[in-house]
């Protein structure tokens, strides 16, 4: 049963029925019967009380630029962090909030003077869904430098703690089921202009090797221990490939193209089995998926 007094609040806390595909850089997914974008982190807390006391489900939905959503839509309630941007910088840490655009963090390390978040030059999202599914490159991963997790756990209690080595491995973090709301990073002093080039010629390197934000949504699957997915699809003669509306992408052939922005999730789906199985077929590899995925 839905919180019907969130469905009265006329404040803009919930909307019902809202479409979830332009919240995603595919451009695919159905609607969410109620869409929940609480504007602080109490908030939030009192949100998911809420939820835990009915037994509402839930999901959060971060930048949506990992995420591939059911034409059906969903059904549990939607959270989203947007309104939670703020960025501070205190030293050699730099405080982030988890609705903060990650480009934003790499500007505001740059201007303060310090190094350590080049890595993330380029790489579309927010700081909450990086730090959940540890987004980076070639150059590093978020999680690392991550000194310092403001979570809330699913009963509402808020959680603020370091994490151990552990806690982040590839392209995953041991989030589980706690949303986060901030995440202090830890960087190094450095000359502006020097942190500036770096995080400029990574974001070069990826504008140039990889197609833009819209239309996709990053690269589809993880990569095998010491190969990449990118190269075993393109060596299997991937990059001639497309179901419906999507196709494999001539640029990086990790990433699958909505490029009339009019695929659907099962187009996508029916074009990630004949990869994975063309894949299987050359080179006796089962690619894993990366992006997450909701309603499917
Ligand atoms: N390659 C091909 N054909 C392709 C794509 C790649 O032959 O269509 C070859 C390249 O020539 C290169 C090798 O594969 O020799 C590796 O390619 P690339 O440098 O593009 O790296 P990747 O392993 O494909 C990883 C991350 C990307 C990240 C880049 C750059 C994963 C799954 N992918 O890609 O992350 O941007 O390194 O740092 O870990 C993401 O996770 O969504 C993502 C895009």
């Amino acid at each position: 049963m839905l919180p019907v007094n969130w469905r009265k609040r006329s404040d803009g806390l919930a909307q019902t029925d809202v479409p979830l595909a332009p919240r995603t850089s595919w451009r695919i997914g159905g609607t969410a019967d109620l869409f929940v974008a609480p504007r602080s982190p109490a908030e939030l807390a009192a949100v998911l009380a809420d939820l835990w006391r009915t037994g509402q489900p839930w999901r959060i939905l971060g930048g949506g630029s990992n995420l591939l959503i059911g034409d059906r839509g969903v059904r549990d309630v939607v959270l989203q962090l947007g309104e939670l941007q703020a960025i501070s910088v205190d030293g050699a840490r730099l405080r982030a909030e988890a609705g903060a655009d990650l480009q934003s963090v790499v500007r505001a390390a740059t201007n303060a003077g310090l190094t350590g978040a080049e890595p993330l030059a380029g790489i579309p999202g927010n700081v909450g869904g990086a730090v959940f599914g540890n987004a980076g490159g070639r150059y590093g991963a978020i999680g690392p430098l991550v000194c310092e997790l403001e979570l809330v756990c699913p009963d509402g209690t808020r959680q603020t703690f370091v994490p151990g080595q552990e806690f982040f491995e590839y392209r995953k973090s041991a989030i589980g089921e706690r949303i986060v709301v901030a995440a202090t990073l830890q960087l190094s002093p450095a000359p502006t202009v020097d942190v500036h080039d770096r995080a400029k010629s990574i974001f070069s390197e990826r504008a140039a090797s990889q197609p833009g934000w819209i239309g996709n949504a990053g690269c589809v699957f993880k990569n095998p221990a010491g190969d990449s997915a990118g190269r075993l699809i393109d060596s299997s003669g991937g990059k001639d490939m497309h179901h419906g509306g999507i196709v494999v992408s001539p640029t990086h052939a990790n990433f699958f193209e909505n490029p009339n922005l009019d695929g659907t999730s099962d187009d996508v789906c029916h074009l990630v089995d004949k990869v994975r199985t063309t894949v299987r077929r050359h080179h006796g590899v089962d690619l894993e998926w990366e992006v997450r995925r909701w309603g499917l």
